[in-house]
């Protein structure tokens, strides 16, 4: 997908360049739409950063293009890697810490989704997305956390905000953002006596999303972002810049939170999907799987 970002990152954005020199990042689904601009943003900043997807052309072409941002070996890609599996994460963190030597930062990024109605969605299908994404997240900080205490790092988890409604053909999903909520909060009070913080982060509707591009569906889109209080879709940089202040030293008193940046727009109920409600309820299972 190239870089979003180049060196005028360091002069435009709010942040100081080196602010993150010395430190090291563990982004699974670095190589996905949101992830991938959130590590562009870490590395510009000075990270060393460890990417860990499934695909090995994906991964290893992500870090490339990330890496030449500044030069250097500076992105390590690490693929074959699914996180359903504890010991491939397992394997991932040793991988790391053996080609930069620690690890300060992690993100939980890693999600799986489709739109799918409860009455068409198979118990495998539940299970598999509730595996990547709630299962996929215990077991990245389960396997990156002896790394955090000794750094006293920090830990983000991608969360959602489909779960504070009873948002449509988003049952699996939601279920398995509740449950990240809930861990993140629970790391916050048992790791917080070891230094370590965690929060997670709840993107809105993000434009050019795989996600956001089906929950809109064929829905009008300038409808659509009347909707949002803020009158835009967020960007990927826009979650980038909240990640680079989550890892930063301004929030290091910020632990057990779930930070949002949707433009205000779940105050407001999560309407996307409601597009397709209830039509899509009533459609042949095989059209619905499609979509
Ligand atoms: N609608 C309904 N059920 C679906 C589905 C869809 N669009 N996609 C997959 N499933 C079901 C499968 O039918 C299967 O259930 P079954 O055994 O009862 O038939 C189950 O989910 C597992 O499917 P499988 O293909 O083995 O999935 P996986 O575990 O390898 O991967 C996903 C699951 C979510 C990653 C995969 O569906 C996918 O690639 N989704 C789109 C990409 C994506 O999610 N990107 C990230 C956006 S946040």
């Amino acid at each position: 997908m190239g870089c979003t970002w180049d060196q005028s990152f360091l002069e435009k954005s709010s942040w100081k360049a080196d602010l993150f020199k010395g430190k090291v990042a563990f982004v699974t689904g670095g190589a996905g739409t949101i992830c991938r601009v959130q590590v562009e943003a870490l590395v510009l900043l000075g990270c060393k950063v460890a990417i860990i997807g499934r695909n090995k052309e994906k991964t290893d072409t992500a870090a490339k293009e990330i890496a030449q941002l500044v030069g250097g070996d500076v992105v390590l890609p690490i693929s074959g890697v699914d996180v359903r599996e504890f010991k491939q994460l397992e394997s991932a963190v040793n991988q790391t810490v053996q080609a930069f030597g620690r690890i300060d930062f992690v993100i939980a990024g890693a999600a799986g989704n489709f739109i799918c109605d409860f009455n068409h969605l198979s118990a495998n299908a539940f299970k598999s997305v509730v595996s990547i994404d709630l299962l996929g997240s215990f077991n990245t900080a389960k396997a990156a956390m002896p790394e955090l205490i000794k750094t006293k790092g920090s830990i983000l988890f991608v969360s959602a905000t489909f779960h504070y409604y009873g948002v449509p053909y988003q049952s699996h999903v939601g279920a398995a953002k509740a449950g990240i909520d809930a861990l993140s909060n629970s790391l916050a009070v048992e790791m917080g006596p070891f230094g370590v913080r965690s929060n997670c982060i709840a993107p809105g509707a993000i434009s050019g999303t795989e996600g956001f591009d089906r929950l809109i569906g064929g829905a009008d889109r300038k409808k659509t972002l009347s909707r949002i209080p803020l009158q835009r879709l967020g960007t990927t940089e826009d979650i980038a810049n909240s990640t680079v202040y989550l890892f930063s030293p301004a929030s290091s008193y910020v632990s057990g939170t779930i930070h949002i940046v949707d433009g205000g727009a779940w105050h407001v109920g999560t309407h996307f999907s409601h597009e397709l409600y209830p039509d899509l309820l009533f459609k042949d299972p095989k059209i619905t799987s499609k979509l």
